[in-house]
């Protein structure tokens, strides 16, 4: 086979909480926007996390916002298993990304039960080293502590938190 017949057209999917998204979560986009035809940033309305801090609209508008630069990657969400979103959106793989060696504990099993499921790989980009200690929840953390997130997260998230705080505020 040349290297011209080379079949690139896969669909991925990075599903994730996204709240709200981080410089490293959209490392990992625009990394992975580079090597699949078509990415789909699928925010999962997890009820599990019953307490998200920004709803689903905003989380949309975020990611729309930071990905806007990137002309293959769709935001988009679902409630449910992942491995019946897969299969909605005829989806090759999906996407994820490990910081620590305590990500990939739990995102094994996690891919395995996936796979099992769907029969649909999880393939893992390393997150950049700079952002190995960077996670939503400590950016929120700190954040509402009085901590400059800036270097943390895109320049809409950290509009949309500090729209949120004033809001929060004025309660
Ligand atoms: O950003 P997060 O919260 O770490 O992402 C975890 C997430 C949402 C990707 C994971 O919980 C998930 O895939 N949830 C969808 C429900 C599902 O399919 N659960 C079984 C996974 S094997």
């Amino acid at each position: 086979m040349s290297s011209d017949s080379v079949p690139h057209g896969s669909r991925a999917i990075y599903p994730g909480s996204f709240d709200p998204l981080t410089n490293g979560h959209l490392d990992v986009i625009e990394r992975a926007a580079g090597v699949f035809g078509e990415l789909i940033v699928a925010i999962v309305v997890n009820p599990q996390k019953r307490n998200p801090m920004f709803t689903l609209d905003d989380r949309e508008k975020m990611l729309a916002r930071c990905v806007a630069h990137l002309p293959n990657v769709r935001v988009s969400h679902f409630r449910g298993l992942l491995a019946d979103y897969l299969k909605a959106q005829q989806a090759d793989v999906i996407v994820k990304g490990l910081r620590v060696v305590s990500d990939f504990e739990s995102e094994m099993s996690t891919a395995l039960m996936n796979r099992s499921l769907s029969n649909v790989d999880t393939l893992f980009l390393m997150s950049d080293a700079k952002y190995s200690f960077v996670s939503s929840s400590l950016v929120k953390e700190v954040f509402f502590l009085g901590g400059d997130v800036a270097p943390f997260v895109p320049a809409p998230v950290l509009e949309t938190m500090t729209l949120k705080r004033t809001a929060l505020k004025g309660k």
